[in-house]
C-alpha cells in the first residue's frame, strides 16, 4: 500500500522525493484517461467533495475531471452564502463535509484555512490552494509538465536543469510551492521579478538550505538564453491593497515574440493560468508553448493523486490502453 493512502495533501513540503515519483509513475499509468482516450472505473463507488470559496473555474473542474473520468462522483460548493458565511468555523465545516464524502478538496483566501478545515475532518483534504500560502497539487502538475516537455523519463535527470519563474513570485501560491518542490532537486532557479514582487525570504532561505541553486535576475532578456524552462505567472491583482500599485507592477515582465528570439529552441513556456497580459497570445503557436498541455497534465496528475490517496491504485490493473 502506498505511503500516501489516507495522507491529506495541505502543503507540497509533506511529499518526499519517493512519494512524488510514486505520483508520477501512477500519473503516466492514468495519462491516457486524462487525455480523454479511454475509460476506466478504478474510483467507483467513491465520493469527491470540492469546496472552492474563491475564483477558480480550472482547478476545481480538473479534480472534477480527474474524478468523473475514473468513475467516482463528485459534490461540489462554491456558494458564498454557505454556513462559512453564517459563522461555521473551519473545523466544524471540514467535519461536517466528510460525514458526505470519501475526499474532499479545499480552496479559500484564509493562509492556513486548509490546515484547519482538515484537523476534524474524517477523510483525507487536498488543499487547492489558500491564500497567498500554497498549491501543492499545481506544484506537481507543473514539475510532470517539466518532466514530459523536456523529455525527462526520471527526475534524477533534471540535474543542471535551468528553471525560469518571472512575475509575481511574492504573492504566487503556485510559484511558492513549486520552489519548495524543486527544493527537492539539484536544479538552478532564476526569480525573474520586480523587487517588490520578490519571493518571499523565508522561502528563498528554505530552499538555499535545501540545495537549491538560485540566481536572481532583474529581467528576462538577461537570462532568457540560459533556461530550459520559463514558468510564468500572474501578478495577483486580488492580492494587492492598492489597484495604483498593481497597476504600476504589472507593466514590465511580459514574454514576448522578440524576447523568445534569445531563447533555447528546446525551452518549455509553462504558465498555471489564468493569463492575463504577461502571456500575449501570439506565443501561443511557438512550438515551445506548452501551458495548454500542462492543463491536462494536471487531470492526470490529480487522478494519481486520488487513486494514491484512496487506496485505489490497484484497480488500475485493467485499465484498456486503447483508444475509445
Ligand atoms: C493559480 C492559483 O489559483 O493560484 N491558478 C490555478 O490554480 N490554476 C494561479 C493564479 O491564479 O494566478
Amino acid at each position: 500500500m502506498s505511503s500516501l493512502n489516507g495522507r491529506n495533501i495541505l502543503s507540497i513540503s509533506d511529499l518526499t522525493q519517493e512519494e512524488v515519483k510514486e505520483v508520477f509513475q501512477t500519473a503516466d499509468r492514468v495519462e491516457n484517461l486524462a487525455w480523454g482516450q479511454s475509460y476506466a472505473e478504478p474510483m467507483k463507488g467513491k465520493v469527491l467533495a470540492t469546496l472552492f470559496f474563491e475564483p477558480s473555474t480550472r482547478t476545481r473542474l480538473s479534480f472534477e475531471t480527474a474524478m468523473l473520468r475514473m468513475g467516482g462522483q463528485v459534490i461540489s460548493t462554491t456558494d458564498q452564502a454557505s454556513s462559512l458565511e453564517k459563522g461555521e468555523s473551519f473545523e466544524d465545516t471540514g467535519s461536517v463535509i466528510s460525514r458526505f464524502a470519501d475526499l474532499m478538496v479545499w480552496r479559500h483566501p484564509a493562509a492556513g484555512s486548509a490546515a484547519r478545515f482538515a484537523s476534524r475532518a474524517k477523510v483525507p483534504v487536498i488543499n487547492a490552494g489558500d491564500g497567498a500560502n500554497e498549491h501543492p497539487t499545481q506544484a506537481l502538475l507543473d514539475l510532470y509538465s517539466i518532466l514530459k516537455t523536456q523529455h525527462l523519463k526520471t527526475q534524477e535527470k533534471m540535474q543542471g536543469l535551468k528553471i525560469g519563474l518571472i512575475g509575481d513570485l511574492k504573492y504566487g501560491r503556485a510559484a511558492h510551492s513549486l520552489i519548495r518542490l524543486l527544493g527537492l532537486y539539484s536544479v538552478q532557479v532564476y526569480l525573474i521579478s520586480d523587487p517588490n514582487l520578490a519571493l518571499p525570504s523565508l522561502l528563498r532561505r528554505e530552499a538555499e538550505e535545501k540545495g537549491l541553486t538560485i540566481v536572481e535576475a532583474g529581467n528576462l532578456k538577461d537570462v532568457i538564453g540560459d533556461l530550459d524552462v520559463l514558468y510564468v505567472t500572474r501578478i495577483q491583482k486580488e492580492r494587492f491593497e492598492s489597484e495604483s500599485e498593481y497597476q504600476r507592477l504589472r507593466q514590465g515582465y511580459q514574454v514576448s515574440l522578440d524576447l523568445l528570439r534569445r531563447a533555447k529552441s528546446s525551452l518549455s513556456i509553462l504558465h498555471p493560468l489564468p493569463r492575463i497580459d504577461e502571456l500575449p497570445i501570439e506565443i501561443d503557436q511557438d512550438a515551445r508553448a506548452f501551458y495548454f498541455d500542462q492543463v491536462t497534465y494536471g487531470v492526470a496528475v490529480r487522478m494519481a493523486l486520488l487513486l494514491l490517496i484512496s487506496g485505489r491504485v490497484d484497480r488500475l490493473e485493467d485499465l484498456p490502453s486503447r483508444r475509445l
